[in-house]
């Protein structure tokens, strides 16, 4: 978080709050955004525009395992320089494209893909390379299901096609663009001899020289060995370095991705005729106070990956670059897209990736970046947070509310105050004078705390950890590579880790130890293991410095300039610290860290929100879009903060904002230190009860969740996801953002944004019946799309149950969810039209790693119609599908008579409801023997039979979760 200095807050009336945009560059304010602008002006301006690059055929070379082709490109504007190109072909059909300069002047950053990668790709053993005259062409997939990258000669254009049609083209207008290195031009002799002279000016003495480039490159050089903003200059030794490429989908007319803007889920456009922003959207991680709630503005993270879809396919980009990047979107014409990306420095290393559904696309993306990883199980229920609980003893009584008003609660968080000075790891012991006697109480009841450490550390030799760093060199430097580079922060003067600087992993990770292991050095004894991390501004987010972060010029480890790498810093800094929590117990336990800055592959490494929201209804509305967002792009969990962060939502938003947060993946609520409290104790009812019963309703889903999780931390699916995915052929839901599907249960939610709303549109994109959770209203959708009304008061989330789903649940109230272990099940089966029905659930000790040696459960539910009966079962899903039980393994040795399944095995289904039978049955029997049931019957109305449905109540049907069972209602 970040604020101004409290006595400005204190002094502030309420005035309406917003970002300060004159703290954020442009695209105009940026000079290698204008020239990579101005490009594209020109070519749209230029009829006879052509790409000046070209692949020199006679330098083609195929590698020997037939997996990859490299090839010499010269630009036709410099001869002399020299470009590499390198196109392989993945095992998953993922396409990628590198180009670098070679033997230039300078070395490009081409670290950003090894960061962000899960490990080196495998490259497929099966492709077909055809090398014609003009152009090379690789050959791929079964032969219903062609796909083809076709790498054309003059001018370099790469297409990937499939079945013949072209889903994504690299360079098709022609805007490709590397900056290759150069020598700065030293001012003329002729003007610097004549100082201040008259003469120096006469056009004789320095004559125009018509610049054959400036068709593509423009007249001038703008800005390329060094730039001034506001009070900052930024040296430019490299002198210019920018990548331009334009990437096309020119058979789809959606894209979505690059998070993290404060947008819609479809990204609308930013050029091209009716833009609807004028900005293009930005990826450069940037603490952005109060941010817009609709903009292209940068936020705290960026994940350069982007999908296209449209009726027929998805696909996707992910273009591996970390240093300022904008990106314009335009739809040339309906059904068509075209984006255009300008980045500061890097090379071109864009992954294809060919789809062709929304599953394919986020098992490639995740296969490249990695899954999201599996949290630790109580870290998806509710965690109460606020700047700041300010004593132990507060703590203590915020934990005593909580459970006098019977309100579920997992994890209470600490803010930055818990630090003396602002120095991490050191409490303030005037007010924390027991901390690890707090943290002991509140882990008396299996509640966890969360503490935060920020990456700056203050610059005072007292404090261990700076003095440690500085010891062993491993501090961010200015830019002459040697200097500590210093900036202003909480801790005031502040020095920064250089997490790319291998040497400060392990000493990184010693921090955390609870124990002292080592004499000399600092280890957190005054913490336990129940103790978890929130990392902020780790932007690096320094109030003092340009956009308020580090100056591009300053040096990282190997040399490379801040410019090149600043996208990727919070990555670093948030896995250091994940490697960290992992560590402090033999064997380790799952880390629980939060983030605020991310790239692609932070999802490894823990969650994220999405930073400083404002407590108002547009900020609730598009903090879900953001989250959808972010799930599509590999990062599942994230959230908004519950409330606002600023200001004082009313009652009612903040109960809608509940709502929102017990369907979010992660549920926090928070606040500024200037608001009022608004801990949901506080509420006068009816808001109270609502509260507590929505905390329980997250509670009682949470098996739902955690399955959801797990099947996201396999194969990349999103845990909340978005109409698209779900429906791909339904074109009426592409841009469907305000309302969603949790996993794959079948649950579809609606939270309302809206002051004053009693009801709510639902869209409904099939011809199925869909049940509302909690009266069992029945409402049958349409398949051409059909939008119902649903009741929605202030105590009712708009949540609708896809009939065909079965969910289960535990509906007993706890004090906090690992208090739930050994809780009994309620099923519900929702009868799809045809009577049939399916569900999941995936069960481990949820804090362990014993789950990836197999000891889990995971079972199917199923609902059949098999003649006049309906029969209801359990089976094992871990024996059937070992390869999917867990990321990156096949549990050949799965077993389940595992450990935890017999931890679990008395575990009962405690109720067994089935809605939707068309009537009463006349027994309802678990082998052969009847069991204890009740109908209530259902009350259809009109032709569409929507009404109530009917509800079977079977009580204690089975006596352990883990059995294979099978229910028969005849
Ligand atoms: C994460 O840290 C490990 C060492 O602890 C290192 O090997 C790996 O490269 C790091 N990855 C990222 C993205 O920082
Ligand atoms: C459903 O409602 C939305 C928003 O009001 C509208 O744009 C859409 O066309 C409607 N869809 C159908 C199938 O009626």
């Amino acid at each position: 978080m970040r604020a101004l200095s409290s006595l400005l807050l204190l002094a502030a009336i309420p005035l309406a709050l917003a970002v300060k945009p004159e703290d954020f560059k442009t695209c105009s304010q940026a000079a290698f955004c204008r020239r990579g602008k101005a490009l594209a002006d020109r070519a749209g301006q230029n009829p006879d525009w052509k790409s000046p690059y070209s692949v020199d055929p006679s330098s083609l070379a195929i590698s020997s395992d037939k997996a990859a082709f490299t090839a010499a490109v010269k630009s036709s504007l410099y001869p002399d320089i020299k470009f590499g190109l390198d196109v392989r072909v993945h095992h998953d059909g993922v396409v990628r494209v590198r180009m670098d300069e070679v033997d230039g002047k300078g070395k490009r950053y081409d670290e950003t893909a090894s960061w962000a990668l899960l490990s080196e790709p495998q490259v497929s053993k099966d492709i077909q390379w055809t090398v014609g005259k003009k152009e090379v062409k690789a050959t791929y997939g079964p032969k219903t299901d062609k796909v083809d990258v076709e790498i054309t000669f003059d001018p370099l254009v790469v297409t990937l096609s499939r079945n013949g049609r072209s889903e994504v083209v690299l360079n098709g207008l022609g805007l490709l663009h590397m900056e290759h290195f150069r020598t700065k031009e030293e001012p003329k002799p002729a003007v610097e001899a004549v100082e201040g002279g008259e003469d120096a000016q006469t056009p004789m003495e320095v004559p125009e020289v018509h610049n054959p480039r400036s068709w593509f490159e423009g007249e001038e050089e703008d800005g390329y060995w060094e730039e001034t903003w506001k009070s900052w200059t930024d040296s430019k030794p490299k002198g210019p370095q920018m990548l331009s490429i334009d990437i096309s989908f020119p058979n789809h007319g959606h894209v979505y991705g690059i998070p993290q803007h404060a947008t819609r889920l479809s990204l609308p456009t930013t050029s091209g005729q009716d833009f609807f922003y004028n900005e293009p959207y930005r990826l450069w991680n940037s603490d952005v106070f109060e941010y817009h709630a609709d903009s292209t503005m940068s936020l705290y993270g960026s994940i350069p990956v982007m999908y296209a879809h449209s009726k027929e396919s998805t696909v996707g980009v992910f273009n591996a670059i970390a240093s300022d990047t904008f990106i314009d979107v335009a739809h040339p014409e309906p059904g068509s897209s075209y984006t255009h990306w300008i980045s500061e420095s890097g090379i071109l290393d864009v992954f294809l990736l060919p789809g062709p559904k929304p599953a394919d696309i986020f098992k490639q993306y995740t296969g490249l970046t990695g899954t999201q990883a599996l949290p630790p199980q109580w870290s998806i229920a509710y965690h109460q947070c606020r700047w700041n609980y300010v004593s132990s003893d507060d703590v203590r009584s915020v934990q005593t509310r909580f459970d006098e008003e019977d309100m579920p609660v997992d994890v209470f968080w600490l803010d930055i105050e818990y630090a003396e000075e602002h120095k991490y790891f050191i409490w303030d012991k005037k007010n924390f004078p027991d901390p690890v006697d707090m943290v002991n109480d509140v882990s008396a009841v299996e509640r966890k705390m969360v503490v935060i450490v920020d990456p700056h550390l203050k610059r005072v030799h007292s404090y261990p950890v700076y003095k440690e760093a500085q010891d062993l060199d491993v501090l961010a430097k200015v830019k002459d590579g040697q200097s500590e580079y210093e900036g202003w922060c909480w801790s005031g003067s502040s020095a920064w880790v250089d997490f790319f600087n291998p040497a400060s992993w392990e000493w990184w990770k010693g921090l955390f130890k609870t124990v002292q292991s080592e004499p000399d050095k600092f280890a957190w004894i005054e913490s336990t293991t129940d103790v978890h991390i929130w990392n902020d501004m780790n932007e690096p987010a320094i109030f003092n410095g340009p956009e308020i972060s580090m100056p591009r010029d300053n040096i990282h480890y190997g040399g490379w300039e801040h410019r090149d790498l600043h996208n990727l810093n919070g990555m670093l800094f948030h896995n250091q610290t994940s490697q960290a929590v992992r560590a402090r117990t033999d064997p380790p336990m799952r880390p629980f860290v939060l983030t605020r800055s991310f790239f692609a592959g932070s999802q490894r490494f823990g969650a994220m929100w999405t930073g400083d929201n404002l407590g108002t209804w547009e900020h609730m509305a598009v903090g879900m879009k953001m989250v959808l967002s972010l799930n599509i792009a590999g990062f599942a969990f994230s959230g908004s903060d519950v409330g606002g962060f600023f200001g004082n939502p009313e009652p009612e938003m903040l109960v809608r904002w509940y709502h929102v947060g017990a369907f979010t993946p992660f549920f926090r609520a928070h606040a500024h230190i200037d608001t009022k409290r608004r801990e949901p104790y506080l509420l006068d009812e009816p808001y109270k009860s609502i509260v507590r019963d929505i905390l329980r309703l997250r509670y009682a889903m949470l098996p739902i969740w955690y399955t959801a999780f797990h099947e996201s931390s396999v194969n990349g699916m999103p845990v909340v996801r978005p109409h698209f995915v779900v429906f791909p052929e339904d074109e009426a839901g592409f841009a469907i953002d305000d309302q969603f599907f949790v996993g794959g249960s079948g649950l579809l939610v609606k939270p309302v944004t809206e002051k004053g709303a009693t009801e709510a549109q639902v869209y409904l994109p099939e011809d199925q019946v869909y049940y509302d959770y909690f009266s069992g209203q029945t409402y049958r959708g349409s398949a051409k799309g059909k939008n119902v009304t649903v009741p929605a008061p202030l105590d009712k989330v708009p949540l609708l149950i896809r009939g065909g789903s079965i969910l289960p649940t535990r509906e007993r109230p706890r004090r906090s969810s690992p208090l739930m272990r050994r809780d009994p099940f309620t099923l519900t089966v929702a009868l799809d039209k045809a009577g049939g029905a399916r569900g999941e659930l995936y069960l481990d000790d949820g804090e362990s790693y014993a789950h990836e040696g197999g000891a889990l459960v995971w079972r199917e539910f199923t609902a059949a119609r098999r003649g006049k009966a309906t029969h209801v079962a359990s089976a094992d899903l871990a024996a059937a599908k070992p390869e999917a039980a867990v990321d990156g393994a096949a549990l050949a040795l799965y077993d389940k008579d595992n450990a935890f399944a017999a931890e679990v095995r008395a575990v009962r289904v405690e109720k067994l409801v089935v809605l939707g039978l068309e009537k009463k049955p006349g027994s309802v029997k678990l082998a052969g023997s009847e069991l204890d049931w009740e109908f209530v019957p259902g009350v259809a109305s009109g032709a569409s039979k929507e009404g109530v449905a009917s509800q079977l109540v079977v009580k204690n049907p089975v006596a352990s979760i883990t059995g294979d069972w099978e229910i028969v209602i005849q």
